[in-house]
């Protein structure tokens, strides 16, 4: 490959999201898998991936994890390279937890609603007009938000740490509203919430849904916190993503409509090989919306492409590293109990 190639996809990097290089003849099928595994041993390796990845990356990965899981293989792995395949925000929370490695993302726009929608100078404005509330904010969001943080929480440990915070201070959550209101409901603390939504759990429709229990009398409706509160109020389970997969492998009954993003659905059979599972319809009787389009930016090919040739990179700058830094470190002491 030409250098003049190689110099073109790199300066059109950061808005394409990964290299595409003119000409460049990618591996296919067996052989691409083979050339990552390779690329793997070579690099000294480690592919964390989210649940709602593609099932080709999902089946390829180390380690399969939630942004909990995920934050915390990161955090222990001794690899050289992380190669991170979720959306942006989870790969930087991995570099702000082991900046000596090397983190690669197979494509930096795979972005998040949350996180595109909430900023460090919003937190801010939000601090000075409530003077003295703590500010937890959920980790999807970006480094500056993570930075004007008290703590950071996840779906799965967000209602401990809630409960945590001292009775006497206001609490600001942010940036997911749906999830704020859900955790208000479950610990009985009054918050402030910053208004942001995920478009991918935003998107289920109460009324379809019905419909489909109707259809399906003796299914479960299991949803994650991010849905809205009517969508909640109908299921018979709450929880985050390892609390989804954790209830369908558990319970007693047989089929489950699944209020989440659809690529928890490949692990979830997996793990309950005969049970029945229904993804939850959305609004939108045209459009795939129950997948996150972020999530499947990422595919075989440009994790290929990043581990080969080292790009995207996650860089940060130091300073406001060590400010990320400290409400995740607050966040994981308080998550020790919860897997
Ligand atoms: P988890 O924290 O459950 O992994 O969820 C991340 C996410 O993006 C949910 O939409
Ligand atoms: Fe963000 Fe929603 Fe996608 Fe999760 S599913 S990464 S919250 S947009």
């Amino acid at each position: 490959m030409s250098t003049e190639k190689f110099d073109k996809a790199k300066s059109n990097l950061p808005v394409r999201g990964f290299l595409k290089i003119d000409d460049l003849i990618i591996p296919q099928g067996e052989a691409l898998v083979q050339a990552i595994l390779d690329l793997k041993k070579e690099k000294n390796a480690v592919i964390l991936a989210h649940y709602y990845q593609p099932p080709a990356i999902q089946d390829i990965a180390d380690y399969l994890g939630d942004s909990l899981q995920l934050a915390r293989a990161a955090k222990d792995t001794d690899a050289d390279m992380i190669a991170f395949c979720g959306v942006h925000f989870m790969a930087e929370a991995a570099k702000i937890l082991n900046p000596s490695k090397k983190v690669v993302l197979p494509d930096t726009q795979a972005g998040c609603s949350l996180a595109d929608g909430c900023s460090g100078e919003g937190l801010r404005a939000m601090r000075a007009k409530h003077p003295g509330a703590l500010i937890a904010t959920y980790i999807n969001c970006n480094a500056e938000t993570k930075a004007e943080s008290d703590i950071i929480v996840t779906s799965s440990n967000a209602e401990t740490i809630i409960r945590s915070l001292p009775e006497d201070r206001p609490i600001i959550f942010a940036p997911d509203k749906n999830l704020g209101a859900y955790l208000m409901k479950k610990t009985g603390r009054d918050m402030i919430l910053w208004d942001g939504t995920c478009i991918v759990h935003e998107a289920f429709s109460m009324e379809r849904i019905a419909q489909q229990l109707a259809a399906n009398p003796q299914a479960k409706l299991i949803a994650h916190p991010e849905s809205e509160a009517a969508v909640l109020d109908l299921a018979h389970y709450v929880g985050s993503t390892s609390g989804l997969l954790n209830f369908v492998e558990k319970d007693d009954a047989q089929k489950f409509i699944v209020a989440t993003e659809e690529g928890i659905l490949h692990e979830m059979q997996k793990r309950a090989p005969h049970k029945k599972l229904i993804p939850a319809l959305v609004f939108d009787e045209s459009c795939n919306c129950s997948e996150c389009f972020y999530m499947k930016r990422n595919t075989l090919e440009k994790l290929y492409l990043c581990m080969k040739y080292e790009l995207p990179e996650i860089l940060m700058d130091e300073e406001l590293r060590l400010k990320a830094l400290k409400p995740i470190e607050a966040m994981l002491e308080l998550s020790t109990t919860i897997k």
